[in-house]
């Protein structure tokens, strides 16, 4: 059978082979077994729905076997016979080219190439599904294959529900993750209720079909460090020469040197564990590796009297790392950590003392033993952050909840008032006031030509677009613009791209729209070969409601609410975007998040330009006006410069009062 053939026949006619996991791959840990007799009998007849009577028999055995090893049930059998990866939008069969441009981008999500668990249809961050069995993928690509222009595919955290009428104007694909009733979203739910084959944690871009491989996480980090250096140095100096010192070689944080590098200062990078410490430097995502902190110290020394820009991973403890620092009296300009703290019990996060290998011998054999080691070692982290602090170190968390756990650990990381921390998050300080209040945010695009002269096309294209927007930028907005016209210019050279044809920015509403505009011209003209999707990261300025990262720069008490996002989804599906999504859960956890997001083909007709321009404008300032209503100054004067540009715009906005008049209050 040809690919098309496979994807129109859905769940195939006969029962395939059985198959197992394949061990090149990475797979997802074993989940807790939390299932009552009674809720694993359902679970199982969950799954047997997908499938005809007759086949019953012999999946249930199967089944019952991949909740006992694995604590779900992925239907290993039926993943499919073809290699996944994103094709040329031209190669899928669809009715829809709307359609056909999300199945490349759900293929790209699960191309073992970008996705962490393939197999287990994770795509990134442990967790982040993009559909919870084979079946679902199967039956929702027939689907998309079979849908046309004037009908809705709704998808319920992975399962395809069906195919409804609606119009050409209405999104091809509504999709929800994981939305719970919201006593019912606590860490233990999501284990139960995705075990019972019912909901799923779709991250951020995994559940919507956005995930664009590390390309995301190197800009955002970018921007952070480079935003990081203006805080801490004055005007017009140079990183060059300038220390960043941070830990994690993992999944996001491998992304800290190749940031280091671009934003053109000396990054410093603990990783304890030496394979992926290793697996970066083979990379290339790291220039050079040493396991001796000797040799570190006269590596670094080297580097601060060359002004080098380069990055050095060290195979140890990062508290070995700022401890010796401290005693040699390096000037640490900056520091960071993206250990995994928000999982400080299982291996988030090592303690200091211990060579990888004994810490998790302690952690299998010794629980309560490791977690004292992780506490002791959380306040001495504190305490030596503190003595490079007081020497000047500008230091930020990274929303790994680093400071949140230092202080539950009763390390010195409080404030006098002894409600907030010591310091701010990365998004206190830099990407919430530089950033999102002024709807800075992950724009992204995917050419579905699959070709490199589309994508180099549209690098250029976005570059001459902000370049014109910089002329008569405000001041507020002017560093932005040039770091992202610095970050396009270069984007081909530094190689990010793996998987589909994607690049990503940080573009404000006017530039996104421009951006998006442009694309739409040179689609109609011919110059670039295929449609392109446009979409974007949820972690931005509207997408996400989430109080201790994303809106965390909110101060007037609404951060616990979850009414942007989804006013997002819901007004971005009636202005045309080609799917929307409204996940429970992201980065920081079930519960702890509500976050939307779009995808928009542009495919060079009119219809796409009155789209893109009504979407993106509200895409964007929907969270300027609610970050305005809270009084960030930022979003003041972006709202209202807004307004002046767009007479059809009316937003409510705050009186501010006069701090005096409070002080009295009890
Ligand atoms: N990069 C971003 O944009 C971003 C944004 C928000 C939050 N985060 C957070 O950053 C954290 C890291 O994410 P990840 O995907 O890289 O996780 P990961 O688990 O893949 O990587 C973390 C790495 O830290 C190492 N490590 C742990 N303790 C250490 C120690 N004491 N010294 C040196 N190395 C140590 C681990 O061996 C691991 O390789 C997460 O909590 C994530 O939520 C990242």
């Amino acid at each position: 059978m040809t690919f098309k053939e496979m994807i129109l026949q859905g769940i195939p006619d006969q029962l395939p082979s059985k198959k197992s996991r394949d061990d090149k791959y990475s797979h997802a840990p074993k989940r807790k077994d939390i299932l009552t007799p009674t809720e694993k009998k359902l679970a199982i007849a969950n799954a047997l729905r997908y499938f005809p009577a007759s086949w019953h028999a012999v999946l249930i055995e199967e089944f019952v076997e991949e909740l006992k090893l694995y604590g779900r049930i992925y239907m290993y059998r039926f993943m499919p016979d073809y290699e996944m990866y994103a094709r040329p939008i031209h190669e899928y069969p669809a009715v829809s080219k709307q359609a056909a441009a999300i199945m490349l981008m759900i293929q790209n999500n699960l191309d073992p190439a970008v996705a962490q668990h393939p197999q287990e249809l994770i795509t990134y961050g442990g967790n982040g599904a993009v559909f919870q069995n084979w079946a679902q993928y199967l039956i929702t690509m027939k689907y998309l294959a079979q849908i046309t222009d004037e009908q809705t595919l709704h998808m319920y955290s992975g399962h395809p529900m069906g195919i409804f009428p609606s119009s050409i104007e209405a999104p091809r694909v509504v999709v929800t993750n994981g939305m719970m009733i919201p006593n019912y979203s606590k860490p233990e739910d999501w284990e139960r209720y995705n075990a019972m084959g019912v909901t799923q944690y779709g991250q951020m871009t995994a559940g919507s079909y956005m995930y664009i491989g590390p390309q995301g996480i190197v800009h955002g980090t970018t921007i952070t460090v480079m935003n990081a250096f203006r805080k801490k140095l004055d005007a017009g100096v140079s990183p060059n020469g300038k220390i960043f010192l941070t830990a994690g070689l993992g999944g996001m944080s491998g992304a800290q040197p190749k940031a280091g590098n671009i934003a053109g200062c000396i990054t410093v990078c603990a990783e304890v564990n030496s394979a992926a410490a290793k697996k970066r430097y083979a990379q290339g995502w790291v220039d050079q590796l040493t396991e001796n902190i000797d040799e570190l110290i006269v590596m670094v020394k080297n580097a601060v009297a060359n002004k080098a820009v380069v990055s050095i991973a060290y195979i140890g403890n990062v508290i070995d790392v700022w401890e010796r620092f401290d005693k040699e009296n390096i000037t640490v300009d900056l520091g960071s950590d993206q250990t995994s703290l928000h999982n400080p019990w299982a291996g988030g996060y090592y303690p200091v003392g211990l060579s990888f290998e004994e810490a998790n011998e302690m952690m299998a054999n010794h629980p309560e033993q490791f977690k004292t080691a992780v506490q002791v070692s959380l306040r001495r982290h504190a305490e030596v952050i503190n003595k490079h602090t007081a020497k000047g170190t500008y230091f930020f968390d990274y929303g790994n909840a680093f400071l949140l756990e230092a202080s539950r650990a009763g390390g010195a990381v409080m404030s006098e008032n002894k409600i907030d921390f010591r310091y701010p998050s990365y998004v206190q300080d830099i990407l919430g006031p530089m950033c999102f209040d002024y709807g800075f945010g992950p724009f992204r695009w995917v050419c579905t030509s699959g070709t490199d002269a589309d994508l180099r096309l549209t690098d250029q294209i976005a570059a001459t677009v902000l370049e014109s927007m910089l002329v008569n930028a405000p001041a507020s907005i002017a560093q932005q613009l040039q770091d992202n016209i610095t970050w396009i210019k270069e984007a081909e050279k530094n190689k990010l791209v793996v998987g589909s044809k994607a690049r990503i920015l940080y573009a404000d509403a006017e530039g996104r729209a421009k951006i998006a505009s442009a694309f739409n011209d040179a689609i109609a003209k011919g110059d670039i070969t295929a449609p392109i999707v446009i979409g974007r990261d949820h972690h931005d300025v509207s997408g996400t409601d989430s109080p201790y990262r994303e809106t965390s720069n909110i101060y007037d008490g609404s951060k616990f609410t979850a009414d942007m996002s989804i006013h997002n989804v819901i007004g971005d599906s009636f202005r045309g975007a080609t799917w929307v999504s409204i996940h429970n859960g992201g980065g920081v956890g079930w519960g702890e998040v509500s976050n939307g997001g779009f995808g928009l083909v542009l495919d060079g007709t009119a219809a796409s330009k009155t789209k893109l321009e009504s979407m993106l404008f509200y895409d964007v300032n929907n969270g300027i006006a609610r970050r305005a209503w809270a009084r960030n100054s930022g979003s003041l004067e972006a709202i209202e410069r807004e307004m002046k540009r767009s007479p059809n715009l009316t937003v409510t906005m705050p009186n501010l009062v006069d701090e005096n008049l409070l002080k009295h209050i009890q």
